[in-house]
């Protein structure tokens, strides 16, 4: 980034944005919102995704954005100090280390990886080059959230906790489709990228290609990554320094949707084993949960009392069930303002890449777990699972279709 630049009479930040779908484009307005930021340039793979914000972004500075396919062309822009990456998951570890290379900045969507050797990969290319970035995981800057946490980080639950849980409903079909002709606006060959080549089907691409585990990660990588993120928050010292697992099983299957396209399963049980201090957390996704919301985390005390956490509210209970006080704690800024000021002033943000790879790790050992049906065990020392097990599994590592290269930043 350049950095003299930005910091000069304006403060102004110029962005680019790779992926212009749905929430590329959210980012992309919630930061044209804020003082001091103009989005230059605009990519995406497919042309008709671009048309809403081509138009946000001429009506917002009264000229066009510059327009590229190829994202490595935008990267050669030297007056763009950072990179939006909106893109599906299967595409964030090529966007995310050629944007730093670039000597940019970024936001970066969740999860930060299709798999867990390229969110190692990805952690050490941004602590290299020494760049801002937040991810997308805009929970932690959610009140509910920050309270909720605070709360349990303060021991008011008890200085002892024995178990988390996470979860979120599942109820996300694609159907059956047939192989059919690539509509013209989209250059399917860039859209696959990295991944394994299918043929082009119009239920595998735009927004459902995360219920294919060839592209995405299913409702463990989609979700766990934010409902987990919470739950590890609440078991941790502060943002940085997360609680890993020492083991992991799960179990699950397309059981509700036998007969769809989808090849995430649509039910998983997932079961994370901590030590020192010792806590289990467990991550659940399928049809429905009773009595309680669509998606949320719960932390439960050594005395029965519970902390529970959902999108819009938070709630601590007896063991009886019965509601008990809660505390608030201070609100903080929002989660895109954070991310400006950490790029103003070169201060780590409240979803760094060095921390969400961790979170993302956790989740992809949960899907590396239901895929090899081994219990996959990690060595936090050496950011690694132990042994073979699970590494067999494309949520370990899988090589990259030809030409692409996973550049590896040990
Ligand atoms: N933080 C959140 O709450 C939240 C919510 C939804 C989605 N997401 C994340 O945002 C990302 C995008 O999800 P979505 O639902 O908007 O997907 P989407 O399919 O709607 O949009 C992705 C866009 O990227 C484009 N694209 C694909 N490959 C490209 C490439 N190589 N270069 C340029 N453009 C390319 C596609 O054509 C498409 O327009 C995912 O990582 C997802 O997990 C985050």
């Amino acid at each position: 980034m350049n950095y003299n630049r930005v910091q000069g009479a304006n403060n102004r930040i110029v962005l680019g944005l790779i992926g212009c779908g749905g929430m590329g484009a959210a980012n992309m307005r919630n930061l044209m919102g804020k003082q001091g930021v103009e989005v230059a340039a605009l990519c995406d793979v497919d042309t008709s995704r671009m048309t809403g914000d081509i138009r946000d972004v001429e009506k917002k500075y009264g000229r066009k954005p510059e327009l590229f396919k190829d994202y490595r062309k935008m990267l050669e822009r030297k007056d763009i100090d950072a990179i939006i990456v909106g893109t599906p998951d299967h595409w964030h570890a090529l966007n995310l280390i050629h944007t730093v290379e670039a000597g940019k900045d970024s936001y970066c969507e969740k999860p930060i990886s299709h798999n867990f050797v390229e969110a190692r990969s990805m952690a050490n290319a941004v602590a290299y080059h020494k760049k801002i970035v937040q991810v997308g995981t805009w929970q932690r800057s959610g009140k509910e959230f920050t309270d909720a946490i605070s709360f349990v980080r303060a021991g008011k639950l008890g200085s002892k906790i024995v178990m988390a849980r996470a979860w979120r409903t599942d109820g996300s079909k694609v159907g059956n489709d047939r192989p059919s002709a690539v509509p013209a606006s989209l250059d399917y060959d860039m859209w696959i990228g990295p991944a394994k080549m299918v043929p082009y089907k119009s239920n595998h691409v735009h927004g459902n290609w995360r219920w294919f585990m060839n592209t995405g990660t299913g409702m463990t990588g989609d979700w766990g990554v934010h409902m987990l993120d919470i739950a590890l928050l609440g078991l941790s010292p502060n943002n940085e320094d997360l609680a890993m697992p020492t083991s992991v099983s799960a179990y699950g299957g397309k059981l509700a949707y036998p007969t769809d396209d989808r090849t995430a399963p649509d039910t998983v049980e997932a079961i994370f084993k901590f030590e020192n201090p010792d806590v289990v957390m467990t991550w659940s996704t399928g049809r429905d949960y009773a009595n309680r919301p669509d998606c949320g985390v719960e932390w439960v005390g050594a005395d029965g009392r519970c902390v529970r956490c959902w999108r819009g509210g938070w709630s601590v209970h007896e063991a009886n069930g019965e509601p008990m006080d809660k505390e608030e704690s201070p609100a903080v800024n929002d989660h895109w303002q954070n991310w400006l000021d950490g790029v103003r002033t070169r201060q780590q943000t409240r979803s760094s890449l060095a921390s969400m790879a961790k979170t993302t790790m956790v989740c992809h050992m949960a899907n590396i777990a239901y895929l090899s049906g081994e219990t996959v065990r990690f060595d936090r020392s050496k950011m690694d699972l132990v042994g073979k097990a699970g590494k067999n599994t494309t949520s370990y590592f899988r090589e990259y279709r030809k030409p692409y290269t996973l550049p590896i930043y040990k």
